[in-house]
């Protein structure tokens, strides 16, 4: 079995992918995390040293070589993963059962003002410029995360609630 959790910043998909690991038993893993150690850099040093360029095109190609390994996993995307090149249809194509966590914008804009530091797309925006951003951001981008097999809404439920509403969606 493999699952792939996405959706925008601060959607919950690593921390969310952590609890669904230990529920079915299966291997978590961030794409984030897999780039941070191929790369020996940060994502904010990739992005500052490489560009953002270099970032898209690195992501693509370790998406492709998680999506072919040969065991069960669920693997949280990056937030912008779906919005590049083919990765959608890679993932659409592949054995993997593709999973959006959607919550509201309004939501989304309040986590990220806490916790935009690590996340190089906004952490150089002042707080009261996020708004505007992760609304227009969003408006590009649903487009693409609707293109996931199944829509799970976040809103104002529990982080270990929502991974259980997935794994009964698999049985
Ligand atoms: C990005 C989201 C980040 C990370 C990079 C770019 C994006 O992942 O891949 O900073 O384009 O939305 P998270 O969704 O885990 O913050």
């Amino acid at each position: 079995m493999k699952i792939v959790l996405l959706g925008y910043m601060a959607s919950g998909k690593s921390s969310i992918g952590k609890k669904l690991s230990k529920l079915l038993g299966i291997r978590f893993l961030d794409l984030d995390e897999y780039i941070i150690e191929k790369e020996g850099l940060s994502i904010n040093d990739i992005f500052k040293i490489k560009g953002e360029i270099y970032f898209r095109l690195i992501e693509s190609k370790y998406l492709k070589e998680v999506l072919l390994l040969n065991e069960n996993f669920i693997l949280a995307l990056g937030g912008g993963t779906p919005c590049y090149g083919d990765n959608m249809n890679e993932i659409n194509k592949s054995d993997a059962l593709s999973v959006y966590l959607q919550g509201n914008t309004s939501t989304m804009i309040e986590r990220l003002i806490k916790k935009k530091a690590k996340r190089p797309l906004i952490a150089s925006l002042d707080n009261d410029k996020i708004p505007e951003f992760v609304a227009k951001h969003l408006f590009e981008r649903r487009p693409f995360y609707e293109k996931a097999k199944i829509t799970i809404k976040i809103e104002g439920k529990k982080k270990k609630k929502i991974a259980q509403e997935i794994q009964e969606i698999l049985n």
